[in-house]
């Protein structure tokens, strides 16, 4: 890295395409550190970030103070409605709502409904693998991640096949208003007219199921019942567009950060039982989880003040040697279990069977029907502070 870490972010371009010096230095350094940048505190130990996705004092909730500070100042609808589903969303919620929408979202996403699924995702990564086995080379992500993971999770809604690319083009467009942070206001518009088109679709979906059941997890949370309680018809709608978003571009990240781990490494076996558990930990789809201090807290010898923004790293904690000797070797060998590339606590992520899943029938595919692959072209990282995954990745088949 050729600038001083010191006057480095996440952002820029050399962090973008490998965070990890950047993220070692602050954990050593500063591993409570305030950026003024982004007006923001960045955690990376392992132990307080542990600690921090424990401890409800770190909220997260952090659309409706949005929400009310804008209020004051009312802006486009659109955008207002769009900030409304976000509002619905569990991720976005503190208990008690979070448990509550936690336990229906549960009654209907069950490992059953996941199961289920794995004939489709092997037939689905096949033929995917047969147009590029054929074609010599491909971008793997746009010829293999990407559609996979958008099939699945829309065939898991319920959604027919015939309306993929729809659907597929408004979840690109909703990724910035909810990826791109809360400065942009284009971007807010542009995501906020996606928004709006898929709530539409979905919605219809949702009365479409009431009289004809389709069989979809969309229909298992219109009927989902814990005790009394029911979803609202806006809240199986909201958690129907969580799902989509959720599910979509991490799981399409994993599957390209784990391929290219792989072909980076060579000599670690794409189908070993901890591949896919050490691609989440050595260079995993979950880079920062946003959090809003609801009080004081002292962390890591700072004060962190109410109000405060918070990014909890597990990219860093991932690779803190406190906890993962060697961390920044890629071994697939290892004794896998603490990881926090799926988070910790009470929002621990609710796809991480299906997640799994796709990724242990896609990764080791990959190297099955294409043997050694190798990267052909430059790799495009997203910049942005969430997520860590590519664009693009390019390949050549090299004939065995
Ligand atoms: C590799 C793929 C994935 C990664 C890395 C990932 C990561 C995460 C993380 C870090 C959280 C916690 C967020 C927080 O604490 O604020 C989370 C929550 C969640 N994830 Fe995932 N996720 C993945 C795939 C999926 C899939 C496939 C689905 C569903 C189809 C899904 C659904 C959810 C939901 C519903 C939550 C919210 C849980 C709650 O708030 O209680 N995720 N995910």
């Amino acid at each position: 890295m050729s600038a001083p870490p010191e006057t480095l972010e996440l952002l820029d371009d050399a962090a973008v395409a490998d965070p990890y010096p950047l993220l070692a230095h602050w954990r050593e350094h500063d591993p409570v550190r305030w950026s003024e940048r982004y007006r923001s505190w960045f955690v990376t130990r392992y132990a307080d970030v542990d600690a921090a996705l424990r401890d409800p004092r770190f909220s997260s909730d952090r659309i409706s103070p949005y929400r009310r500070a804008r209020g004051r100042a009312p802006g486009d609808p659109r955008v207002e409605a769009a900030f409304a589903v976000l509002e619905d969303w569990m991720v976005f919620q503190d208990p008690p709502r979070h448990g509550r929408l936690r336990r229906l979202l549960g009654r209907a996403f069950t490992p059953r409904a996941v199961q289920r699924l794995r004939p489709r995702i092997a037939e689905l990564t096949d033929r995917l693998l047969d147009d590029v086995a054929a074609a010599g080379s491909a971008d793997l992500i746009a010829d293999l991640a990407y559609p996979l993971t958008a099939s699945v999770v829309a065939e898991l809604l319920g959604v027919p096949a015939d309306d993929l690319d729809r659907f597929k083009s408004w979840s690109d467009r909703i990724t910035g208003l909810v990826f791109g942070g809360l400065g942009d206001p284009d971007r807010h518009t542009d995501g906020a007219e996606g928004m709006a088109e898929l709530t539409g679709y979905l919605a219809g979906l949702v009365e479409r199921d009431r009289t004809e059941p389709a069989g979809g997890l969309l229909g298992a949370l219109l009927r989902a019942r814990d005790g009394d309680d029911t979803l609202t018809h806006d809240e199986v709608v909201a958690t129907g567009v969580l799902l989509l978003f959720a599910g979509h571009e991490t799981t399409t990240n994993l599957i390209g950060n784990g391929v290219l781990a792989l072909i980076r490494h060579p000599g670690q076996a794409p189908d070993a039982p901890g591949t896919v558990e050490e691609v989440l930990r050595f260079d995993g789809p979950a880079k920062t989880i946003a959090r809003l201090m609801i009080a004081d807290v002292e962390l890591g010898g700072r004060t962190l003040r109410r109000g405060d923004r918070v990014f909890l790293c597990p990219a860093a904690a991932n690779r803190d040697p406190e906890v993962f000797p060697d961390p920044d070797r890629f071994d697939v060998t290892r004794t896998p279990g603490r990881q926090l590339g799926f988070g910790l606590g009470l929002h621990y992520c609710l796809g991480a069977p299906l997640a799994r899943l796709e990724a242990s029938i896609a990764i080791p595919a990959v190297f099955d029907r294409l043997g050694s692959p190798v990267v052909d072209g430059p790799l495009r990282w997203q910049p942005v502070l969430l997520s860590r995954g590519l664009d693009r990745l390019p390949v050549r088949i090299t004939p065995a």
